[in-house]
């Protein structure tokens, strides 16, 4: 299969560039979730333009949004240790989910000389200016997971088929539901989507819609709180405790007489969390149908318990060998491999991805896919 000869020939890649002894040691600090207070050193200068060249600089900024959700946490440590083994040199920030934090990150990063910038942005409009100052230096960004938009500077883009993340929560809503067969049946959704800063969410809520919206349409699916727009829907910052809140509310004041809710479509853990949490304090009723994305471990106790029926997995493993063989061919003057040309225009140009494939979890498969792939021990999930 393509994946098994992708890791083959990585394995091969890191052998032969730690046996090349290109390894530079991480001296760099990899952050914890406080501002990067360095003072630049080299504004202005150009030297870290060049980068083809092997002068000896083999630092790599990685630029990751929050520590408060483990996804990317476990990016972050993937990331590290898969770059630091194949020779290079990180500089890992967490921006606690501050944008000016991670603007400033980013700003050190440059000025300390690194020669390819990975970014996992909080906000894919709020870094023009400091993607600017990386396009002027000649440094190859990757936008990482998230696209960063409206910037000229974004060479590649990393991330798994966030088309598809929505798509097969749709899928799972509609198979569990057997709505092809529904016939006059009718069953209650609701909507909990991300940060509407995320660019990701217009794939996430897109792909998701293109299943549900006929049901809609048809009648079968109804949604008693009428809330089905993306921006009504939204959660900030993919904040838990947010999207608890708003479906308290939405509780309250459409199922509080009984009425049955059949399905939750969430976009991601975090927000499932949040509605597995006002469910668990503001409903008496069957448990609905309720999806997620990332495999969080509270996400997996609650789809163990019963709580949450689906959760898209997508391995951050996966990922982040994939970003680590692109800052490899970036680095040897090479281009790295992508296979998507056309779908994610960042607003000044389609921007080459690398899609990586989702499937999802849940009670039936995890073991297999969770477990037994070693991304968890059975006892982190009791
Ligand atoms: C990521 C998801 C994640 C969400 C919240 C999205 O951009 O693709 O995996 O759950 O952000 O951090």
């Amino acid at each position: 299969m393509k994946k098994k000869f992708l890791g083959v020939m990585l394995s091969v890649a890191m052998v032969a560039s730690l046996l090349a002894g290109c390894g530079g040691s991480s001296g760099t600090e990899s952050g914890g979730d406080t501002p990067a207070t360095e003072e630049k050193t080299d504004e202005g200068t150009d030297e870290s333009a060049d980068t083809g060249s092997d002068d000896g600089n083999k630092l790599v900024g990685v630029a990751m949004p929050t520590k408060d959700l483990q996804r990317w946490n476990q990016d972050g440590t993937n990331m590290q240790k898969e770059l630091e083994a194949a020779g290079y040199e990180v500089d890992l920030q967490y921006a606690s989910n501050e944008i000016n934090t991670q603007v400033s990150q980013i700003e050190n990063m440059i000025s300390n000389g690194c020669k390819v910038l990975v970014v996992a942005s909080i906000d894919g409009d709020s870094l023009g200016t400091v993607m600017d100052q990386a396009k002027e230096k000649g440094i190859k960004v990757i936008a990482y997971d998230r696209l960063i938009m409206n910037s000229p500077a974004v060479s590649y883009y990393a991330t798994f088929d966030n088309y598809m993340v929505g798509k097969k929560q749709g899928e799972y809503i509609e198979d569990k539901l057997d709505l092809k067969n529904a016939g006059d049946k009718k069953y209650n959704i609701e909507f909990v989507t991300g940060d509407p800063g995320d660019n990701n969410v217009n794939f996430f809520f897109g792909g998701a819609m293109d299943v549900l919206q006929p049901y809609l349409d048809a009648g079968t699916l109804v949604c008693p709180s009428g809330q089905t727009d993306k921006d009504t829907v939204a959660t900030v910052n993919w904040d838990t405790e947010k999207a608890q809140s708003r479906f308290e509310t939405i509780l309250a004041s459409n199922y509080s007489d009984g009425t049955q809710l059949d399905a939750v479509l969430a976009s991601n853990d975090s927000t499932a969390l949040g509605v597995a949490n006002a469910l668990a304090s503001s409903y008496e009723g069957k448990y609905p149908i309720l999806t997620g994305q990332d495999c969080d471990i509270a996400s997996v106790k609650n789809m163990i318990a019963g709580k949450q029926s689906m959760s898209i997995f997508k391995d951050t493993r996966t990922l982040a060998s994939k970003v680590v063989e692109m800052v490899d061919a970036i680095m040897k003057g090479g281009e790295p491999e992508i296979n998507d040309t056309e779908t994610y225009d960042n607003g000044d140009h389609v921007v080459p991805s690398y899609l990586c494939e989702p499937v999802f979890a849940d009670v039936d498969n995890y073991k297999e896919l969770l477990v037994d792939s070693g991304y968890y021990s059975e006892d982190e999930l009791k």
